[in-house]
């Protein structure tokens, strides 16, 4: 990437996949950069993330969605908000958009290996989990790690992301799948009612065994209230934090809790860390 940490690298618009529609829609940016040179030196890790601008609108901060094992691609799943996620969703294959990064820390996939993982997501929350959901699942990796369980939820089935992939995943028997949605609708065959509870209903064994949960802050909170509950340590347990964003590399402290730089030092952490940052937050 360029030295002057502010000037994006462009990429293109190679695709643009419709994940949830209506007031709460998502869409997925397949995204290639233009230099052919900059699209192979770049590189990340699961959890890491990306700056991503439309010229003149703004730019912000998203999770990188696809897997590092996707050599000639990244993609990230953007929820419309406001002026630069809605000027995302309004752009077309073939457009071009800036990208600042890969930016903070990541999910430790090395240290990981042999433990079993089970992904708790919620919502867009599911995006940085596709990531190492993806990862761990690609056939150089899926034997370096135990059993993988995804539990992922939303407001209605409309506001599923992913759900052709989950789909397909539940046609593996190397990846359980537990879905829901938070109220009852004609048709639904999986559970319903909220993350934290479908948790507890799975109830997967904590020996040996990381979480990892990102979501709504109170979907995090009772979360991270029943991992503890079925025996997780606060060690064992990982969220990511999505503190508003400017520079996205440690310089203008608009991400700071004490003296962490959520951009640099974060954006996972465990939730033994977040218990000694509590007092800062
Ligand atoms: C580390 C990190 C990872 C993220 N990953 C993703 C992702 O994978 N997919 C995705 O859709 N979004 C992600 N976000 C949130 C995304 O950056 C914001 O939604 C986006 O910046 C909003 O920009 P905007 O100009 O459209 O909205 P604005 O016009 O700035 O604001 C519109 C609305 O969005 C809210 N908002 C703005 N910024 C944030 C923020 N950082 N967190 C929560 N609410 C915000 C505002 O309160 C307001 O209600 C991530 C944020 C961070 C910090
Ligand atoms: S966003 Fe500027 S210091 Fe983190």
């Amino acid at each position: 990437m360029t030295e002057n940490p502010y000037q994006p690298s462009l990429a293109t618009i190679e695709k643009i996949k419709v994940e949830v529609t209506g007031e709460r829609a998502i869409k997925t940016f397949r995204l290639v950069m233009q230099d052919e040179n900059v699209q192979k030196e770049f590189s990340f890790v699961p959890g890491q993330c990306v700056m991503i601008s439309r010229l003149g609108k703004g730019e912000s901060m998203f999770a990188i969605s696809s897997s590092p094992t996707e050599k000639d691609y990244l993609e990230v799943s953007v929820m419309k908000q406001g002026k630069n996620t809605s000027a995302l969703h309004e752009a077309e294959e073939g457009d071009t958009v800036g990208v600042r990064g890969p930016y903070g820390n990541h999910f430790d996939v090395e240290g990981w290996k042999n433990k079993n993982i089970v992904f708790i997501g919620g919502g867009i929350g599911m995006a940085p989990l596709r990531s190492i959901v993806n990862y761990t699942l690609a056939t150089k990796n899926r034997d370096q790690y135990g059993n993988l369980d995804i539990i992922y939820g939303a407001r209605t089935s409309n506001d599923l992301c992913f759900k052709d992939e989950f789909a397909e995943l539940r046609l593996r028997d190397d990846v359980n799948v537990h879905l829901s949605i938070d109220v009852v609708e004609e048709g639904w065959k999986h559970f319903v009612g909220f993350v934290p509870s479908n948790l507890l209903k799975v109830n997967p064994p904590s020996e040996n065994t990381i979480a990892i949960t990102c979501g709504p802050p109170i979907m995090i909170k009772f979360v991270i209230q029943n991992l503890l509950e079925l025996g997780y340590k606060d060690e064992q347990i990982y969220t990511t934090l999505e503190m508003r964003m400017k520079c996205g590399v440690g310089i203008c402290g608009r991400c700071n809790i004490g003296n962490l730089y959520v951009c640099k030092d974060g954006p996972v952490f465990s939730n033994a860390q977040l218990k000694n940052l509590e007092g800062d937050m």
